[in-house]
C-alpha cells in the first residue's frame, strides 16, 4: 500500500483507488512548510480526535476536495455546523463499508476537545481493511491492552503508531503495541514536531528491530510502499 507522510500525524494511503487522508495538520506545522495543502488529494478524510494537531486543516481540505469526513459523531456534527456537509459519523466498535473497504473506529486512551476547549467526543483509532491491505492507525493513545483484541480480530499488514512520548505512547510502549496488534512493520508518527516529542531516530529503529519489527520513518512529503 502506498503511504504519503505529511508531517506530525498526518498521512494518506491509497486504497481501492481512493486517497484516504488522516488527521490533517499541516499549515500549523513549522516542519511541513514544504507541503502545499491546496494540492493534497483526498476522497476521504479520517479524523481520530478533536485536537488541533489532528484536524486544524480539516475544513479547507474538506471544502476544496469534497472528501467524505469520517470521525466520531461529535466531530462530524461540529464540522457539519461549519459547512462540511459530507460527513460520516461513527463511534467506538462500529464499522462501515466505504468505497475503499471497511473502516472500524476503535478505542484510544487519550483526550479530545476542540481548539476552543469544547467537547469533541471520545478519541479513537481506525482499522482499515481494504483490497490493498489492512492496517491499524491508533491515533493519539497510550498503550492499551485493547490492542490485543485488534490483533486477534484483524489480519493486519502494518500499524501507524505515535512514538513521540509525553502526549502519547513512547517508543517502548509502541513496540509493545506493535506486538499486541501482531505486525512486523510500523510507520512512526507524532514525533519531532515540537520540543516535548523529539526522539532519537536510530535508537527508536533499534528498539523495534530488537523485537523483529521494522520502524519506518518517512520524510515529510515522502511516499513509501508499506
Ligand atoms: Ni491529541
Ligand atoms: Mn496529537
Amino acid at each position: 500500500m502506498e503511504l504519503t507522510f505529511y508531517g506530525h500525524a498526518c498521512f494518506s494511503v491509497k486504497a481501492g483507488g481512493k486517497d484516504i487522508l488522516f488527521d490533517p495538520f499541516i499549515s500549523g506545522n513549522e516542519k511541513a512548510t514544504a507541503i502545499d495543502i491546496d494540492s493534497i488529494p483526498a476522497d476521504f478524510m479520517l479524523i481520530t480526535h478533536g485536537h488541533a494537531d489532528h484536524m486544524a486543516d480539516a475544513i479547507p481540505i474538506a471544502k476544496r476536495t469534497g472528501a467524505k469526513v469520517v470521525s466520531n459523531y461529535e466531530i462530524v456534527v461540529h464540522l457539519g455546523g461549519q459547512g462540511v456537509e459530507n460527513g460520516h459519523p461513527m463511534n467506538h466498535g462500529g464499522k462501515w463499508k466505504f468505497d475503499f473497504g471497511t473502516a472500524k473506529y476503535v478505542n484510544a486512551v487519550h483526550s479530545s476537545s476542540f481548539a476552543d476547549g469544547s467537547y469533541a467526543g471520545q478519541p479513537g483509532g481506525f482499522i482499515l481493511e481494504t483490497g490493498d491491505g489492512n492496517f491499524y492507525y491508533s491515533g493519539d493513545t497510550a498503550l492499551t491492552y485493547d490492542m490485543k483484541l485488534f490483533g486477534a480480530q484483524h489480519d493486519l499488514d502494518f500499524a501507524v503508531l505515535p512514538i513521540g512520548d509525553n502526549f502519547t505512547m513512547g517508543i517502548d510502549d509502541a513496540v509493545m503495541a506493535a506486538e499486541f496488534v501482531n505486525v512486523k512493520k510500523v510507520v512512526g508518527v507524532h514525533y519531532d514536531t515540537f520540543g516535548y516529542i523529539v526522539i532519537d531516530h536510530e535508537a527508536a529503529k533499534a528498539a523495534f528491530a530488537a523485537k523483529g519489527i521494522e520502524l519506518l520513518l518517512p520524510g515529510i512529503g515522502e511516499t513509501i510502499t508499506v
